[in-house]
């Protein structure tokens, strides 16, 4: 069976994505956020966390199969001061670190679209130092149907003395699902105006209807509800909104950071295919 390792784990979603692709299962996750150790912990009790990605000793860490990384991307987003490789929060370096011990068979990384511009030049030079051949796409959570941009760079990197893995390259709808006989109607209800056919579109590629948004607090003001964005992420109901003990501010965070899986996974699908024919014979 595939084992997957991941790192800087958040909710997993690049891991969903790595197991719709490459089937398995997560061997080991490594997060220091309060939020998604509760998350990952819930839906993988099985794998240890193994903590701060700057301390792990990996040589004492079981090798993977793939490993994933969604690393932070302050360091490179435009919403930050874009540092990039001099701010401390830069865990590249760290990362390489566990790819030179593990040799994992594939690599599946997550930034921010900015990264092309700022730092990516040091991974895309260490990855291929290391051996490894490389692809990189910026895929948008529009492209496969969602209501939002979110544009994000994807790598993905395979070891060039093995075999570049196929995985399952047929997976669910890359684009606005089309209900195959018409017959589908959802529908909440609510008056999304100008929105209404972005938020139909995903409703159908999901199968489930939109969330309410907002709610309205004492003062008048209207803020947004997890279970909305967690629609918004391509989650499945519940799958971080309704997690015990979690804040709703704890909710958010975790799913703004989070990696939409359908997107990660429709990137993997353009980006194995390149590897397969581009490694020597
Ligand atoms: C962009 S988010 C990851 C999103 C995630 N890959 C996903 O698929 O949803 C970055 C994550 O890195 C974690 N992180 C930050 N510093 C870390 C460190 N030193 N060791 C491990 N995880 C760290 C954060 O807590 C956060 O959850």
């Amino acid at each position: 069976m595939t084992t997957i390792g991941s790192l800087c784990s958040g909710l997993g979603g690049l891991d969903l994505a790595a197991v719709d692709v490459f089937g398995g299962q997560l061997a080991w996750w490594a997060d220091i956020d309060p939020a998604a150790v509760t998350v990952m912990t819930a839906y993988h009790p099985h794998a240890p966390n193994l903590g701060d990605v700057r301390t792990v000793e990996w040589q004492n860490v079981p090798p993977v199969d793939v490993l994933c990384a969604g690393y932070p991307c302050q360091p490179f987003s435009h919403a930050g001061r874009r540092r990039g490789t001099e701010d401390p929060r830069h865990l590249w370096p760290w990362i390489a670190r566990a790819v030179r011990v593990l040799r994992p068979r594939v690599i599946v990384l997550e930034n921010v679209a900015g990264h092309l511009k700022r730092g990516a030049g040091d991974v895309f030079a260490d990855l291929a130092e290391g051996g490894y051949l490389f692809a990189w796409a910026v895929v948008s959570a529009g492209d496969v149907g969602a209501p939002h941009v979110r544009r994000r760079l994807f790598v993905v990197a395979a070891d060039t003395a093995r075999d570049v893995p196929r995985g399952r390259l047929v997976g669910g709808p890359p684009g606005r699902a089309q209900p195959s006989d018409g017959d589908i109607t959802l529908g909440g209800g609510l008056d999304w105006g100008k929105y209404t056919d972005a938020v139909r579109g995903w409703e159908h590629a999901l199968g489930r209807v939109a969330p309410v948004p907002s709610f309205e607090t004492d003062r008048g003001t209207h803020l947004l509800t997890a279970p909305f964005v967690e629609w918004l992420m391509g989650l499945a109901p519940g799958y971080v909104a309704d997690m015990p003990g979690l804040s709703r501010a704890q909710k958010l965070r975790l799913l703004g950071n989070g990696v939409v899986p359908q997107q990660a996974a429709l990137a993997l699908r353009l980006l194995l295919p390149q590897l397969a024919s581009a490694q020597p014979a």
